[in-house]
């Protein structure tokens, strides 16, 4: 999650080395140079990649390779200190306009989406071990019992019902109970169910050490108008309500936990896993429709690491289609055009991407926030050394407070009837929007307070293709933002419901002046829905390129097992492989995929 109003938002991390200095974790015998054999090739070490390989490495002999290296070292403290994953990460800015930053961000750019106002969006995608769990927000937010339950449908396979996925959600995070001392707000106590966590992971998933005062006043908003606090927090299979969200930060340290710093650490520690950093797979190898590894490039050096069992394809939601494209795989005609030999015709491969866009209304506000304290050299010191001294304060805080809800049946009535429809044959306990609190300073340093909506299902569908046969031209990204009405519509009630949040009682006691964004010139519906399609952003949440379902099924292009139709020993383990976009945030079922998979194989293979 991160609520996104580039203009607006201040960036006030420094991009400058984490200190002292985080050594370079991998042992020299663990890095890879060179033409090898293992039994499982993975490619990308990104957040199933390094999770998946770590679990495999348990049992076999497995390499992963990875594009980038490590992010303490090329991104500085941006990447670690929870507070600047809103302030300091600077990639995450979706305008053109971004800052290139090759060492860590794939610096990806759509084409023109030509429902929103023409606009070509950067698209980050982190570029090192780690992958996006580097630079996402990391808010730990499962999905409800019955979009798994869809999911179950869609593949034709009951083993992804909640109940039966929960040992794998389980098995994926360590859990440290909040630190009331530290969070010291008596409003903000988390509430969860402990059944729900495991404690055998490498992955923390723990609370801020610190609670935002203005996030609080913010929660007590919604709230207000009736999105009441769920008891059992989100990680139980009900997704409704709201709650202060689990993260995936090491509490003990305050730091981010990315698959590197938990998975790989564990692994480096515990197997032989070999990693090859710095270093791109350029395409799967096949002897007819096998997969018999990998060649990969490492700055210039063209070699080959074959797999004696498999090959995983963990490359993410832009590359993993791209990855099977060159290699073969894929709809024929495109295939065919860029003169690549077709292995195996799959035209769903890039075809279903959904991306769950998001829209704020903020004001000015009185209450202070992280970001202000931390731009004030007045308190600044402070929150320096709570955060290097106690791992607290502002420094230590990301994501706050969200809520999930069915529309009220005052703003569904003012739904088009398809949409309507639309949503009535999602289950009848689907969250359809969600509200993230947020804060952020205006361009000249003043406080203000967000009430992002975003939708829980996403109607339009894009797509990712080739143009070319080479793994180095990047791939062509259609977002479809808005091809599917249905999702302006959810989204305008969304906002008029973040609205109704501001015009509560807590909220007015915070905020100062008028509305700033969208601003109270916007007003009819039609204003509604323009502002929505010119300014609404990603959250980061695309998924859904590499769909499992079931054989012959149009968008399919893996089985349950994770395995891609038409050919033999190779799997796709990341998040193109939900068959939709997950209502709730993707990493905590990106980490349970990953378990899953490679349990299914550690089943298979002894
Ligand atoms: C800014 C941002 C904020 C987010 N906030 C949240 C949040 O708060 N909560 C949440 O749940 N989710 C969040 N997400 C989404 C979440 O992080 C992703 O869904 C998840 O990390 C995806 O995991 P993955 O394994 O599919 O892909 P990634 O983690 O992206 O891994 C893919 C890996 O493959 C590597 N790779 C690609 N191609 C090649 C190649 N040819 N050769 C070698 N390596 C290659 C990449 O470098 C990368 O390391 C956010 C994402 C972003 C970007
Ligand atoms: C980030 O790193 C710089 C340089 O080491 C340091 O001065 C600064 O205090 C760090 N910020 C935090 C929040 O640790
Ligand atoms: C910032 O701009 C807003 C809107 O113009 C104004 O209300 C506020 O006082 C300004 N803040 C500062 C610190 O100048």
């Amino acid at each position: 999650m991160f609520f996104s109003f580039a203009a607006a938002v201040v960036f006030a991390g420094a991009l400058v080395p984490l200190s002292p200095a985080v050594p370079l974790r991998v042992r020299a015998d663990q890095v890879g140079t060179g033409d090898a054999k293992f039994d499982y090739v993975v490619i990308g070490g990104g957040t199933a990649g390094l999770t998946i390989a770590a679990r495999l490495a348990e049992f076999a002999s497995v390499a992963v390779i990875e594009a980038g290296g490590y992010y303490e070292t090329d991104y500085g403290n941006a990447s670690v200190v929870p507070l600047l994953s809103l302030t300091g990460i600077d990639v995450i800015d979706p305008s053109e306009a971004f800052p290139h930053r090759p060492e860590i961000d794939w610096e990806l750019l759509t084409e023109p989406q030509t429902n929103a106002g023409n606009r070509r969006v950067h698209y980050a995608q982190g570029k090192t071990l780690g992958g996006s769990s580097a630079l996402n927000t990391m808010s730990y937010v499962r999905s409800s019992a019955s979009a798994y339950q869809r999911w179950a449908d869609l593949a034709g396979d009951s083993s992804y019902t909640f109940d039966n996925l929960l040992p794998y959600f389980k098995k994926s995070v360590r859990l440290t109970p909040p630190n009331l001392q530290k969070r010291n707000a008596v409003n903000a106590t988390p509430e969860y169910d402990p059944n729900s966590f495991g404690s055998g992971s490498p992955l923390d998933v723990s609370w801020n050490n610190w609670v935002d005062p203005t996030i609080s006043w913010l929660a007590k908003s919604l709230q207000a108008i009736g999105l009441v606090v769920n008891p059992k927090g989100w990680s139980s299979g009900d997704l409704n309500g709201g709650s202060w969200v689990p993260s995936t930060i090491d509490p003990a340290h305050a730091t981010r936990e990315s698959s590197q710093t938990s998975f790989l650490d564990y692994a480096t520690g515990n197997t032989q896993l070999v990693v090859y950093p710095h270093s791109q797979a350029t395409k799967i190898l096949f002897d007819g429709t096998t997969a018999t590894g990998v060649s990969v490039n490492t700055d210039g050096t063209v070699y080959t690491l074959s797999a004696n069992k498999e090959v995983i394809l963990s490359a993410g939601v832009f590359h993993s289609p791209q990855m099977l494209m060159v290699s073969g795989i894929g709809p024929k005609s495109t295939l065919e055009a860029n003169n690549i030999p077709v292995i195996a015709d799959l035209p769903g491969v890039g075809q279903n991407l959904r991306d769950p866009i998001s829209v704020n209304v903020a004001h000015f506000v009185s209450t202070p926030n992280a970001q202000g304290i931390v731009a004030n050299p007045a308190t600044q010191p402070e929150a320096l050394r709570q955060y290097q001294e106690e791992a607290a304060g502002p420094y230590s805080s990301a994501a706050g407070y969200i809520s999930y809800e069915r529309l009220t049946d005052e703003l569904r009535s003012t739904l088009s009837d398809s949409t309507r429809a639309a949503l009535a044959a999602l289950p009848s306990d689907s969250p359809e929007v969600q509200f993230i609190a947020g804060t952020f300073l205006w361009t000249n340093g003043s406080a203000m307070g967000s009430m992002s909506a975003t939708i829980c299902n996403t109607f339009s569908r894009g797509s990712v293709t080739i143009s070319s046969a080479s793994i180095s031209d990047a791939p062509v990204i259609d977002l479809g933002w808005f091809s599917d009405p249905a999702d302006g519509d959810v989204l305008v009630a969304g906002l008029k419901r973040s609205r109704q949040a501001w015009a509560s009682e807590p909220a007015q006691s915070i905020s100062l002046g008028a509305e700033v964004i969208p601003g109270d010139s916007v007003a009819t519906d039609e204003q509604l829905l323009e502002f929505v399609k010119a300014n609404a952003n990603m959250i980061w949440h695309p998924s859904s390129t590499c769909s499992m379902g079931k054989e012959g099924d149009k968008d399919a292009v893996v089985d349950s097992g994770a395995r891609v139709f038409g050919v033999q020993g190779l799997r796709v383990v990341d998040i193109s492989i939900f068959p939709f976009s997950l209502p709730g945030h993707p990493q905590a079922s990106v980490y349970m995929i990953a378990e899953k998979i490679a349990d299914a194989i550690k089943k298979g293979a002894q």
